[in-house]
């Protein structure tokens, strides 16, 4: 064999066996941990546990009225409400803990999920509605008080425990899902044609017009959250459509597959962080 050949082929092996490890370690994992890694460096003073409180992590200022804020909790009406609703149940003579089959306080962690049987990404507020239809019972608006008043309590009672949100590897429509989540995240949109990333990863810590700009990392910890501004607890997706709506792009409907897709991403970047819901905001 041509001496040349036989080093050309040997060279292609190597970069094959090269592109199948660099594939086989890409994915949500290691996009957590350069995620991860990116704030880190860019923020050194702030401790991981901090993310978890959105912008007040990088804002001293705005920190201590926030915890005046929190002394009389504002969201507490929500918590009474969502225990109400937990108790009276999804109809039908059954409990919601039967559907979820799980501790209560364990439920809110694990979600968004991927649920294999519909082949698509189920929030915690899908979940519950489908545990409603199962019955029998009507689903609940997105943004109504007691679907969010349901998961303000679920929240609540997982308080201190870890986000563990899953991308199974054998799923291939889960990772499909993941991927166009991550899409969303990074696309320019609007007539101001800004991504999430542009303003809550490279503009982080500056100013847009009053409001500094809070880090990606840790957002879904802390939802559902009251808003002082508008008086009432909103879900994530009220809060991805005010972004949206703020850059002047055209909305999307509250948890259709675009908003969940993005949840699916922008939560398990914040995998292992704790869960401090509801929270309170400006
Ligand atoms: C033009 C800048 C801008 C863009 C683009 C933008 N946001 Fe925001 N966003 C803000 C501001 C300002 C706030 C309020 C301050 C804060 O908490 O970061 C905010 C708040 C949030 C919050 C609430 C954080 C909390 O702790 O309560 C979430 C979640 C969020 N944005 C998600 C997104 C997502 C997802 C996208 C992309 C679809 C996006 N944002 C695009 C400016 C932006």
């Amino acid at each position: 064999m041509n001496k040349r050949i036989h080093v050309r082929r040997w060279l292609l092996v190597f970069v094959g066996a090269w592109l199948v490890w660099a594939v086989a370690l890409a994915g949500p994992e290691q996009d957590r941990q350069a995620f991860v890694e990116y704030f880190q460096q860019r923020f050194p003073q702030v401790p991981m546990s901090e993310y978890a409180n959105g912008v007040y992590a990088i804002d001293e200022d705005a920190r201590a009225q926030w915890r005046e804020i929190e002394e009389f909790p504002p969201y507490e009406f929500a918590l009474e409400e969502g225990e109400n609703a937990w108790k009276k149940g999804p109809g039908g003579g059954t409990t919601y803990a039967a559907c979820f089959q799980a501790d209560p306080a364990d439920i809110r962690p694990h979600y968004p999920a991927f649920d294999a049987r519909a082949g698509q990404v189920e929030t915690l507020e899908t979940a519950l509605n489908r545990c409603r239809l199962e019955q029998g019972a009507e689903a609940l608006a997105y943004d109504s008080e007691e679907m969010i008043a349901l998961t303000a309590y679920l929240a609540y009672l997982s308080r201190g425990r870890p986000l563990q949100v899953a991308v199974p590897q054998d799923e291939p429509r889960a990772l499909a899902a993941y991927e166009s989540g991550k899409q969303f995240y990074y696309s320019k949109r609007g007539q101001l044609n800004f991504s999430c990333y542009d303003c809550h990863v490279i503009s982080a810590g500056q100013y847009v017009r009053a409001d500094r700009l809070g880090p990606s990392l840790g957002q879904p910890t802390h939802f559902p959250v009251y808003r002082s501004k508008l008086g009432q607890v909103i879900s994530l997706h009220q809060r991805f459509h005010g972004c949206v709506r703020d850059v002047r792009a055209k909305p999307f409907e509250l948890q259709g597959e675009e908003f969940r897709n993005l949840e699916y991403f922008l939560t398990y970047m914040s995998n292992g962080l704790e869960i401090n819901g509801p929270g309170a905001r400006k």
